[in-house]
């Protein structure tokens, strides 16, 4: 067991030495004679206990021991009175300032039993306090233990649903394909047949076709192989881009009460897949009118910023709470129900970090939402257009 150590305070030397040989069998006893001293021996050393005259020139002991408190406050405090500073000693007691008093004159066994009293019940305070602080770094292991775990069930999760959902959809892509031979015909037949106007036009619509279920097959072939979407780069005009998918949308949107503004932009090159880009954009805008209530508004709004463009769906709508702000990325994430499948951001996501850019959503619950898409101006190497 360790040594306790006692600062005994007193402007009397004789009641120090008495104090001393009393209690320095089993304690280290350091002594005092005035307040200022022994506020001096508690900054230097390692002191458990303090037994002070409440009477002492200068500073009191009840006054030493309020500033012992402020310096160390597990440190058990203990004064020493006569009947006259009965009502001042009390009403530290009640303050807390002070753990005990003893009326003097006092008897030996009786300070021997104040002593040892006094510091088991100081060791016992100590040892909850640490246990305390055990606990709760033990708590606060086992809740990150708990979130890594929870983590990691949700990792697995998605998995077996993305190697279920991929199993099937590699079916369904394989058949989807031998059906659509035909149609993938298209363009050949065009420049077989193009001397009749007719049927070139109705096969350039097919071939339209071709080109949007070829796109969208690609698309989601990344969750059946795991690769990335390959991409077909060539340098695009932005704002025709993104007239089309407005022109494509629009009628949608009007049909569910919803507009869409194109801010005014102009001309401007980029380097990029434009079937991914406008799928990315046809995707967020179809996001924002579902989001909106009937008469909502949707924006799309084009800068530059540095060598990147910036593109900008937003909504007046219901808003992203912020503990979705970063579930809305996950694969099957959604907040529709049957209605929707929670694959569209995650597609926007992994085309638009094809290109080597980003997207990101910010949001004021209740006000709207505001997606946001960075592309290099130079496509993926980030060269921008001479
Ligand atoms: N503009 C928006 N305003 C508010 N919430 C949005 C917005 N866009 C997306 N979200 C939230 O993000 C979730 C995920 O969107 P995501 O497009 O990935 O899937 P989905 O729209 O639910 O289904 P789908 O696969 O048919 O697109 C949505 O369910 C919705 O909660
Ligand atoms: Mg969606």
């Amino acid at each position: 067991m360790t040594r306790h150590t006692i600062l005994v305070v007193d402007d009397e030397v004789n009641t120090l030495q008495v104090m001393k040989s009393l209690l320095e069998d089993e304690y280290t006893v350091l002594t005092a004679e005035s307040g200022q001293e022994g506020l001096e021996r508690l900054a230097q050393a390692d002191i458990d206990m303090v037994i002070a005259d409440q009477r002492m020139p200068g500073m009191s002991g009840v006054e030493m021991l309020v500033a012992m408190k402020r310096l160390k406050p597990d440190c058990i405090r203990i004064v020493l009175t006569a009947y006259a500073d009965f009502d001042a000693v009390v009403l530290a007691c009640n303050q807390g300032d002070v753990y005990r008093f003893v009326l003097k004159p006092w008897n030996p066994d009786e300070m021997e039993i104040v002593v040892r009293q006094a510091l088991e019940h100081r060791d016992a305070v100590r040892a909850r306090e640490e246990l305390l602080v055990r606990l709760e770094r033990q708590n606060r292991e086992l809740e990150k233990a708990w979130a890594e775990l929870k983590e990691a069930q949700d990792t697995m999760v998605r998995s077996e649903k993305l190697a279920a959902v991929g199993k099937l959809a590699g079916g369904m892509l394989h058949e989807l394909k031998n059906q659509l031979f035909l149609v993938m015909m298209a363009d050949d037949f065009k420049k077989r047949y193009w001397y009749d106007e007719e049927l070139s036009h109705f096969l350039e619509s097919i071939g339209g076709l071709n080109h949007i279920v070829t796109d969208m097959l690609d698309g989601y072939r990344h969750y059946v192989s795991g690769r990335r979407p390959t991409l077909i780069l060539a340098e695009e005009d932005i704002e025709k881009l993104t007239a089309d998918v407005v022109a494509l949308t629009s009628s949608a949107a009007y049909a569910l009460n919803r507009t869409i503004e194109q801010s005014v932009l102009g001309p401007l090159l980029v380097v990029c897949d434009r079937h991914k880009i406008k799928r990315v954009l046809t995707n967020l805008i179809r996001n924002a009118c579902e989001a909106t209530p009937e008469g909502g508004k949707i924006v799309l709004g084009r800068r530059v910023e540095g060598d990147e463009v910036i593109l900008e769906v937003s909504d007046n709508g219901s808003g992203v709470s912020p503990e979705n702000q970063q579930r809305v990325w996950e694969p099957f994430f959604t907040t529709k129900g049957d209605a929707g499948l929670g694959l569209g951001l995650d597609l926007c996501r992994s085309f638009v970090e094809g290109h080597g850019g980003g997207i990101s959503c910010s949001s004021v619950p209740g006000e709207g939402a505001t997606f946001t898409v960075r592309l290099p101006l130079g496509g993926p190497g980030r060269i921008p257009p001479a």
